[in-house]
């Protein structure tokens, strides 16, 4: 993706008073297979933990729907879809009666899903959409059909609070009642922990957050010195927070060719990469009633680590 908005944001964000580059530019080729390796290491523990609470609690999460069938399972931004399937295997063997609606703006990534799920579970009803959440979610509710909203894998805690709130009013707005929505939370735990994952000693995250610096000179023709940045995580357990920095390790003048702009570091300066937040149980209830939401169950995995809370719109 080398077209203006990358382009745009990468500028918008290094003008900015605290210089930041948006998490959702992580994920390139070279990113994402980075990030599988983040998945694979034994610190990181969000994947193995939701991918264990839909293996072992699929039919106890159906069962609490209590939906007429056929039904919708709906996905919102799906992945690589491995920690869902593991859920629609299970409702399957029971021969349960629904369609599984992947949503998503990126017909690649839609086609390659479909294409991947179909080949472990060949009877799969699908039904993907492309487009955004709020429409599609306001689509699907327009028919009598009961859906669970899947929003997965600790996705929510990358946003900030206000952010939070816009995304959970839109799909509230756009849902009906009686529908269901499942978010993935990690739950805040030993600090020690959490830092762990977030910074590992192999040093996997550090190359995944320079990729970014990476990604600006291979696209944008940017000549960052990847050898004068270093990167730098912090988890604050009195707020939940992990913030990501990539840290300027001197002054240094970077320019970028395509744009033929160029910013100003000074020496230890920050550009701030990612929130990841974490919550406790009485947080996610919160947000869950704040935002129109009653809370109907919490799925945890068996070390209490993350969970996959199941709300009701009344
Ligand atoms: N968004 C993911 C998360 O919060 C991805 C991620 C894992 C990440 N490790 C990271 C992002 C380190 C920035 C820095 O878990």
């Amino acid at each position: 993706m080398s077209d203006n908005t990358f382009a745009e944001d990468i500028h918008q964000g290094l003008s900015a008073p605290l210089k930041q580059i948006s998490s959702k530019y992580f994920y390139d080729d070279i990113g994402s297979v980075i990030f599988q390796d983040i998945m694979k290491m034994p610190e990181y523990y969000p994947t193995a933990c939701e991918f264990e609470i839909l293996s072992l609690q699929g039919e106890k999460i159906i069962d609490k729907l209590s939906f007429a069938e056929p039904f919708n399972i709906v996905e919102l931004g799906a992945g690589d879809g491995i920690k869902t399937r593991q859920l629609l295997k299970q409702l399957m063997e029971k021969g349960i009666d629904f369609s599984y609606v992947p949503v998503d703006i990126s017909g690649k990534a839609i086609d390659e899903l479909k294409t991947n799920m179909l080949s472990h579970l060949p009877s799969l009803k699908i039904k993907p959409l492309i487009g955004n959440y709020f429409s599609m979610i306001g689509e699907l509710s327009s028919s009598s059909t009961p859906n669970l909203f899947l929003f997965l894998g600790g996705n929510i805690g990358n946003y900030e609070a206000e952010e939070v709130r816009a995304l959970l009013t839109g799909f509230h707005r756009n849902m009906k009642a009686g529908d269901k929505l499942l978010t993935g939370f990690d739950l805040q735990k030993n600090p020690a922990t959490i830092r762990l994952a977030y910074d590992d000693p192999q040093g996997i995250t550090r190359d995944f957050n320079l990729n970014l610096l990476n990604r600006i000179n291979r696209e944008l023709g940017g000549n960052f010195n990847l050898n004068q940045f270093e990167f730098y995580s912090f988890y604050n357990p009195l707020n939940g927070e992990v913030r990501s920095y990539l840290v300027s390790l001197k002054a240094q003048r970077v320019s970028i060719s395509q744009s033929g702009k160029s910013y100003q570091f000074s020496q230890n300066e920050l550009i701030w990469t990612e929130l990841s937040k974490k919550y406790t149980l009485k947080d996610i209830e919160r947000t869950a009633v704040e935002n129109g939401f009653e809370v109907m169950e919490h799925f945890l995995d068996c070390k209490h680590y993350f969970t996959d809370s199941l709300w009701i719109k009344p």
